[in-house]
């Protein structure tokens, strides 16, 4: 089965083949549509987004189409950045300035109520239909930046049951723990049963 995958990041699409090495799904990028549309990411959840952007290429496309959207959620902020989080400095702002304008808003958060947790939700849209994927990490938020790998929030977030933060133990435990993973888990849970069914 041909999934399309609603990027033209080619990284995620060479880790979504890994991930998937194992069954017989090849994915494919939005670099091979003729017609590549800019989604405004203007929804007021996970879900909207991601049925959004997946929608948006299934109609060009007419194959399986997979979407994503993700987020930080800040217990003491009551939730937020959420589905702001690629907006919290200002649309196009660099990482680090997110971080930074993160860890600003949390100035005053005392350290037993830093919790933190991220989110992802997967929407793959199947013959028209949209099925929805999500996983959670919880974790809390540091003082300040560690780590060099990831991207995002990951130098400020330590998950449960760690004592580094995601960018700080590297993208081979991340991969293993983070909320896209625990999300890409049950979509492939979904897929095994589909794929032996037909
Ligand atoms: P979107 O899913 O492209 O809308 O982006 C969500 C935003 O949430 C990203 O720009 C990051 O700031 C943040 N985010 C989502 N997942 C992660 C992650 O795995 N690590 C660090 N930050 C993340």
């Amino acid at each position: 089965m041909k999934i399309l995958l609603a990027t033209g990041n080619k990284g995620k699409i060479k880790e979504m083949n890994a991930l998937f090495s194992d069954m017989d799904i090849e994915f494919i990028g939005t670099d091979t549509l003729k017609e590549t549309p800019e989604v405004v990411e203007d929804g007021k959840t996970y879900h909207d987004n991601a049925l959004k952007k997946a929608m948006t290429f299934y109609k060009i496309a007419l194959i399986p189409t997979l979407a994503e959207d993700s987020g930080l959620e800040v217990d003491a902020l009551h939730g937020a950045p959420g589905v702001y989080s690629a907006r919290i400095a200002g649309e196009g702002a660099p990482d680090a300035e997110k971080v930074r304008k993160l860890l600003e808003m949390m100035k005053d958060v005392p350290d037993e109520r830093r919790t933190a947790r991220f989110v992802s939700v997967l929407c793959l849209v199947l013959d028209g239909k949209p099925y929805f994927f999500e996983g959670q990490v919880r974790g809390h938020i540091t003082r300040r930046p560690s780590g060099r790998s990831g991207f995002g929030f990951d130098p400020v977030f330590v998950p449960e049951g760690y004592k580094r933060t995601f960018a700080s133990l590297g993208q081979k435990t991340k991969n293993r723990i983070s909320h896209r993973a625990r999300a890409i888990e049950k979509l492939k849970e979904f897929l095994k049963e589909r794929l032996t069914r037909s």
